[in-house]
């Protein structure tokens, strides 16, 4: 039967024998899948391993550091590139979902690819596709730094000319977080919730800005924060906060106020096709809610989201 060290010994030495002495590139998202196949590729070829973690400027509050950070003391090869001013550029003026999530990914695209020139003489790219990603086109699993690149064909980003290798393409989510729990990787890093690529600009509602972008990071913050204050973080799926393209009315002493509203969401979940609003206690809600309003300037109002998926889904947009 399948065990974690198995898995990892075999892996390890089909990744030696297949790529040799040749370079590998690999995006990371600070995800767990990218991570896991990060660490197996290290243990087969080292330094050989290039890998790039990309600034988006739509992670959470000191995301990019913290991980970049983690990821150093693991010893991966990693070169940490804040490119939040390019993404917020691209996103300039657009409102539309869809849109948002297009100029997100063309963005990403140029970004790895001018990175992935960088480095000399690569062969392969690296990917933290799992099975459930080869089965269905869309990835549930968050920052995918997953691109199709099945299509060697002229016209394509360089890095999309590469062989592609795919250690984890046979695997199951928890089967990826106790093959990340084999390989030593930290607890908190692979019991992380699943955060989507395109990150905060699906969480802020209508055109994207950078005083929004810090607005919502706080809220947010205060919001996942509190959840592992009280031992509940491990108890949700996923969760986050919204930025509503609304103001209303509120009042602070004597002044009447005028300001943003958001709206906290927490789902249980097994994969995200379905998904059901958490029932959290409403002490921490009331406690969450006037830490918000206290703490974050530019919002007076916070709403909890109950709705479940089906028909609701778990993103906003
Ligand atoms: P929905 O909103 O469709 O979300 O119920 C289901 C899961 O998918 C994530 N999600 C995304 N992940 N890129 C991603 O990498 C996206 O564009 C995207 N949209 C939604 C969402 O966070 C949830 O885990």
């Amino acid at each position: 039967s399948w065990t974690p060290g198995a898995f990892v010994d075999l892996t390890v030495s089909e990744l030696k024998e297949k790529i040799g002495d040749d370079k590998v590139v690999l995006g990371l998202s600070g995800g767990v899948d990218s991570t896991v196949a990060a660490v197996l590729l290290h243990k087969a070829i080292g330094k050989n391993l290039y890998c790039i973690f990309v600034n988006n400027g739509l992670l959470r509050k000191n995301e990019f550091e913290s991980v970049l950070d983690q990821y150093k003391h693991m010893g991966l090869n990693v070169k940490g590139v804040d490119a939040s001013a390019r993404f917020l550029d691209a996103l300039k003026g657009l409102s539309d979902p869809e849109e948002k999530r297009k100029a997100i990914g063309n963005t990403f695209i140029e970004v790895f690819d001018d990175e992935a020139h960088e480095i000399k003489d690569v062969v392969y790219l690296a990917q933290g596709t799992i099975y459930p990603d080869v089965i269905e086109s869309v990835s549930v699993n968050g920052p995918s730094v997953t691109i199709k690149s099945h299509h060697n064909v002229g016209g394509l980003p360089d890095f999309m000319k590469l062989k592609v290798v795919e250690p984890l393409r046979m695997l199951f989510k928890d089967e990826v977080r106790r093959v990340g729990k084999e390989l030593g990787i930290d607890k908190e890093l692979l019991g992380r919730h699943p955060f989507p690529g395109p990150g905060l600009a699906i969480r802020i509602l209508g055109d994207i800005t950078a005083e929004k972008v810090r607005i919502l990071q706080e809220v947010d913050h205060v919001f996942i924060q509190g959840l592992r204050d009280w031992m509940l973080y491990d108890k949700v799926w996923q969760a986050g906060a919204i930025l509503l393209p609304i103001q209303s009315v509120g009042v602070m002493g004597d002044e009447r106020t005028y300001e943003q509203v958001v709206a906290l969401r927490a789902v249980e979940s097994t994969d995200g096709m379905t998904a059901d609003w958490v029932n959290l206690p409403y002490e921490f809600l009331q406690k969450t809610s006037n830490t918000i309003i206290n703490r974050v300037k530019g919002v007076n109002r916070v709403v909890y989201d109950i709705s479940s998926k089906p028909p609701a889904t778990i993103e906003w947009e």
